[in-house]
């Protein structure tokens, strides 16, 4: 059997995910991770936060907490969400869990003693005023490469160029604002010189089976020669070092491992973690994740986006070959260019973004996030930067998984439901049915001619029991199941993916050329047959399409009252291809049929109006005024009024409340205030003010009051009554 090995990026818990963070390295390795696990393949696939470095404590200075707080806060979030969002992860882990930085300072200790660290005095930014040293995103400058000028301490975004920061022209410290001064301080390099040659064997090995910006880009570092890297920080957040045996005493206060030098480190740690939780179970010993990191055996595959390329083609692996043992380095690297949003990059700054957990609130229905899911990976950035729009989901939604999917699912099982009650059995004049199926499938598989004349030379034999329709029918899962394998074998999902659809074309088709509500009058074991068959068609794409609509699937098993066949985690140890296999008919036999549900609720243009309105909107706004949008009708069964105090007076016993009479343009009427410690009686008297006209009448300390005054209030509760720009505003004049 064979195995497999899935790592997804550590996302930083720094922030929320967002549906780029998913269409480049989630979406398409929980697709590969079911996929696998369907054809019965043992996988594992591991994910988790990165919880230390910069990252984190930017993050902690900007919302004023401490960096524990905020990946706390993230961590439990983004985990959350992953889950809603159907990612099957075998374990989602954390970077600040000791045992990571018991596996992370070992990889030190041991590089230490190989001597493949130098210790090395260099000169860096440090801001004065914080009494810090300046670590990477925390100095922003020009690029010395490109002339960018907000280019980071150690990257520039703009270019893509990495450099030593003291390079960096104009610095200035995104602490204190100042331009920093230049300081020496102590840190360990790691000598990726010698791991040169190794790598430019290793990353020429794969000129044939990885992406080509993959390689491009390992190779233009390689090209300009790899030196050391420093893998310290001084930080007081991250792998602390302090207690690895022979370093003099004092030397390594105040620093911590780099972050991408640990980090990588935490799927080795994430997989430890869950082995020995198994392990604690009775499950296997707790050394077998050495199964999963140092067998040749398995396949490693380490699923990211762009921006972590060489981390995991350079880096990653120079690191797991100079620790020795037997590790083994990733096979493939599939990373992904980036998802854009309407036409725009992702900016949380400037609110363009769609935040997972947004998307879950708003369409809280489980297939709801199916529909993300397959609106995604028929976008994935898989060898350009893609577009994620809200008309494309919309469509994507109401006419391809809708109108295509989910009808074909729903029409079969609704008419199965309502003329038989069940998955009908198969008639006496069919009963060699599922026998001749295989039949044909054997002869598909073993005829050896052409698939273009395959169709034309189906044995008489077998023509007897299936018409033109039933043979396209069954061609068309044999032979989509195995292209939409082969394509997700070659990290080619939007194709894959694709071919699953045409595969429900194809049965949506057959069930209009048998036209089976027409056969149940006149030829009923015709009906029965066909639906039979389209039942059978209903559980294949249940399995072929939980990849992709893990939750869909779900409950078509369930509605059919049949085994789950997901692709989940955990899975048991049945090492069938379920996945082959649904070209072939399952046993529904003692399917219990439930009345069936819609699968895909359709997406209404109002909705896609609301979601593309909250884009670039600023965060308050957003949160008051846009998640609870109202109509211009909405707003017109709201009178307001402009009104003239006549008389202003202190209610009696009441510190907040004030009695005015006001002339409201077509009478006077009484109104209760909570205004009197904002507003003397005097102040009011004459005012043209803004009433709530048409409010419920309301008793307030025994007193009538016949509408609102309305005011403005700042967050510390200062108050201001709202009147009109002109004082010559007649009482009565509607506001609009
Ligand atoms: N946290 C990094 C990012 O979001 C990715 C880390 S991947 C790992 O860009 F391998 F280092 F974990
Ligand atoms: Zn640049």
């Amino acid at each position: 059997m064979k195995r497999t090995l899935i790592t997804s990026a550590l996302p930083y818990a720094n922030g929320y995910l967002h549906l780029g963070h998913c269409a480049g390295a989630y979406l398409p390795a929980d697709i590969y991770a079911r996929y696998l696990r369907l054809k019965g393949e043992e996988v594992l696939y591991v994910c988790g936060s990165d919880e230390h470095g910069v990252a984190i404590t930017i993050a902690a200075e900007k919302e004023k907490v401490s960096p524990r707080e905020i990946i706390d806060k993230y961590h439990e979030a983004n985990k959350e969400a992953f889950e809603k969002f159907g990612m099957s992860f075998d374990i989602y882990s954390r970077t600040s869990l000791p045992g990571h930085h018991d596996t992370a300072r070992e990889f030190f200790r041991d590089f230490r003693e190989k001597g493949y660290l130098v210790d090395l005095e260099e000169e860096q930014f440090y801001d004065e005023d914080a009494n810090m040293f300046l670590p990477d995103r925390y100095v922003e400058g020009t690029c010395p490469n490109c002339g960018y000028d907000h280019a980071r301490g150690d990257q520039c975004d703009n270019c893509g160029a990495y450099y030593d920061q003291l390079k960096l022209k104009n610095p200035l410290s995104l602490v204190s604002g100042k331009s920093p001064v230049v300081r020496r301080t102590s840190h360990w390099y790691m000598r990726f010189d010698m791991f040169q040659s190794f790598l430019e064997s290793y990353i020429e090995s794969h000129a044939g089976d990885w992406k080509d910006n993959v390689l491009q880009q390992s190779r233009s570092w390689l090209k300009q020669g790899l030196n050391e890297r420093a893998i310290t920080r001084d930080l007081n957040w991250g792998v602390m070092i302090d207690d690895i045996p022979n370093i003099p005493p004092g030397k390594a206060k105040g620093k911590v491992l780099y972050v991408w030098f640990e980090a990588v480190l935490g799927y080795i740690s994430a997989t430890k973690e869950l082995i020995n939780i198994l392990a604690e179970q009775g499950k296997g010993s707790s050394d077998s994740w050495k199964k999963w990191w140092q067998d040749p055996e398995t396949r490693y595959i380490a699923f990211i986006g762009k921006d972590n390329i060489v981390f995991h083609t350079l880096i990653f692996p120079a690191m797991l070959h100079g620790k020795g043992e037997g590790y083994i380095l990733p096979d493939n690297v599939p990373a992904n260019e980036f998802l854009n949003l309407e036409g725009q990059k992702f900016s949380k700054s400037r609110n363009w973004s769609i935040d997972l957990r947004d998307f879950i609130a708003d369409f809280p229905e489980p297939t709801a996030n199916d529909s993300l899911r397959y609106t995604l990976a028929m976008n994935l950035p898989e060898t350009k930067d893609s577009d994620f729009t809200w008309k494309d989901f919309q469509a994507r939604t109401n006419n391809e998984l809708a109108a295509i999917f989910g009808n074909f699912v729903n029409r079969t099982l609704q008419f199965a439901y309502k003329n038989f009650g069940k998955v009908p059995d198969l008639p006496k004049s069919s009963k060699w049915l599922t026998l001749f199926w295989k039949n044909l499938i054997s002869y598909f598989e073993s005829s050896g001619i052409s698939d273009n004349e395959l169709l034309g030379r189906v044995p008489e034999e077998l023509k007897k029991i299936f018409n033109d329709n039933d043979i396209n029918l069954i061609y068309a899962v044999w032979k989509g199941n195995r292209e939409a394998g082969a394509f997700y074998e070659r990290f080619r999902f939007r194709d894959g993916v694709s071919e699953t659809m045409n595969i429900a074309r194809a049965a949506n088709k057959y069930f209009n050329d048998e036209e089976p509500w027409n056969s149940i009058k006149t030829d009923p074991e015709k009906a029965e047959k066909t639906i039979y068959i389209c039942c059978q068609l209903v559980r294949s794409l249940a399995v072929l399409f939980a990849p992709v609509t893990p939750h869909a699937s779900a409950k078509i098993f369930d509605t059919l009252g049949i085994e789950y066949l997901t692709g989940d985690s955990p899975k048991d140890d049945k090492s069938e291809d379920y996945w082959l296999q649904t070209a072939l008919p399952a046993d529904l036999e003692a399917s219990k049929l439930k009345e069936p549900e819609l699968l895909f609720a359709k997406i209404e243009d109002e909705t896609v109006s609301v979601q593309q309105a909250k884009l670039g909107v600023k965060i308050e706004e957003k949160v008051k005024d846009v998640q609870k949008l109202i109509s211009i009708e909405d707003f017109s069964g709201i009178h307001l009024r402009t009104a003239k105090v006549l008389k202003a007076e202190k209610v009696h016993k009441s510190k907040k409340l004030l009695k005015l009479l006001v002339d409201t343009g077509e009478g006077e009427r009484q109104i209760i205030a909570g205004i009197a410690q904002h507003y003397e009686p005097e102040q009011l008297t004459g005012k043209t003010v803004i009433i709530l006209a048409n409010l419920q009448p309301a008793k307030l300390m025994g007193l009538d009051s016949y509408g609102m005054l309305l005011a403005a209030s700042d967050k510390d509760g200062k108050l201001s009554i709202l009147t009109t720009d002109t004082e010559d505003m007649p009482p009565g004049a509607e506001i609009h």
